[in-house]
């Protein structure tokens, strides 16, 4: 039995519990995979200045985000069809972070629905929307997500299109779908994993249940690349602004240019993304652009930060070069496919520790304690 102390433990153990084409759809980036492994390497580049002889009895990692506050600062990111990698995944996410008192964020994407997740917890989660080619569809999501009392809509950039995914494309996840007998007797050895899905009461598409013929996971996908919107523009942002009283934060923006125009779009905070290296290979890492956004937006909005993210020495980090707080991605679903719930606890509970210990050794005790001055200088 393996003893679980980081991020990737739970991955190695997804990797034992769940399909190879469902692992590898999470796991994978776009073409070469060299933004992908970028995001990681050049986090943990960074180093951290250790203090000593400071009076660290008294910490707390208690965060705010867009003026919410959590209980550290990290947010559970947006991942489609998360509802794959456990049963009801989606609400076990939800739960997770309602019970740590973080945010959680749903996506436009889920198995599970904006209903089913608002009458399976008690606070207010975040719905992330991808505006389609049918309009109306986005409107009657942002009507959902107001009537499920969503605390913010995180509107997605950075997938006007759909970035090659090279891995999906070999495992047969294409548009149209190719069930290859690997897949499928790969499928057969995860009974683990097969059976609850079987099992399982969901049988619908989530938020798209009505837009799409109830035929199949296939056929989401399909449709999905099929409705992605090319035509997406700033103007856009103006529209979906109109529609949202509450919090905005834009998410995909890795340019200090498009940094500064967001900033006086009216949203409430951006989320510095490459969406995990899922879309433009060889764009550059996201811990490289987060300084000259946060300098570019001049405090005028509040900046987050996502990618690469597995442990809590990576949120030190982002917060010390300017970031309010992370969000992750395949964190959260490594732990999912690994024990569903319990699997998410471990995983903020695992993050939430490597912070603390790492912010007591940097002579922090509180996040606004967290600044330039906790990152080292020269190599
Ligand atoms: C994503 N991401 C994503 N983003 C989004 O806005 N809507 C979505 O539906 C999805 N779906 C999705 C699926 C999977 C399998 C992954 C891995 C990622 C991107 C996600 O929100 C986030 O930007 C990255 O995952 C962050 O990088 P890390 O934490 O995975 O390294």
């Amino acid at each position: 039995m393996t003893v679980i102390t980081t991020i990737d433990d739970l991955r190695e153990i997804a990797k034992r519990k769940i399909p190879r084409a469902i692992f590898d759809y999470a796991d994978g980036g776009a073409y070469m995979e060299t933004t992908l492994r970028a995001n990681r390497a050049d986090l943990l580049a960074i180093k951290l200045r250790q203090r000593v002889l400071i009076d660290v009895a008294e910490r707390s990692l208690a965060s705010s985000f867009v003026g919410q506050p959590a209980a550290m600062p990290l947010a559970i990111g947006p991942t489609g069809l998360a509802g794959l990698f456990h049963v009801d995944g989606e609400i076990c996410g939800a739960r997770a972070a309602e019970k740590f008192g973080i945010p959680f964020c749903l996506s436009t994407v889920s198995i599970c629905s904006i209903e089913d997740v608002r009458a399976s917890t008690q606070k207010p989660f975040w719905f992330q929307l991808y505006v389609m080619k049918d309009r109306g569809f986005a409107t009657s999501l942002i009507e959902r997500a107001k009537a499920a009392e969503c605390s913010a809509l995180v509107l997605t950039l950075d997938q006007q299109i759909q970035g090659q995914r090279h891995r999906d494309i070999k495992n047969g996840l294409t548009v149209p779908p190719r069930l290859t007998f690997a897949n499928a007797l790969n499928m057969l050895t995860k009974p683990g994993w097969a059976l609850p899905m079987l099992k399982g009461k969901r049988k619908n598409f989530g938020n798209l249940q009505g837009y799409i013929p109830d035929s199949g996971v296939t056929v989401l996908a399909q449709w999905i690349a099929s409705q992605l919107d090319a035509s997406l523009s700033w103007k856009d942002v103006a529209w979906i602004r109109s529609l949202w009283p509450g919090k905005l934060i834009l998410k995909g923006v890795l340019d200090a240019e498009d940094a500064k125009i967001a900033a006086s779009s009216g949203a409430d905070a951006i989320i510095v993304s490459n969406h995990g290296g899922r879309q433009l290979d060889g764009a550059r890492s996201t811990i490289s652009v987060l300084p000259e956004v946060v300098e570019a937006v001049d405090g005028k909005i509040e900046v987050l930060f996502d990618g690469g993210v597995r442990s809590g020495q990576d949120i030190l980090k982002a917060r010390a070069l300017g970031a309010q707080g992370c969000l992750i991605g395949r964190a959260f679903l490594y732990s999912l496919a690994a024990g569903g719930e319990a699997g998410v606890s471990r995983a903020l509970e695992i993050i939430a520790k490597e912070l603390d210990i790492s912010m007591a050794l940097t002579g922090t005790r509180n996040v606004d304690e967290i600044g330039p001055h906790t990152l080292a200088r020269g190599p």
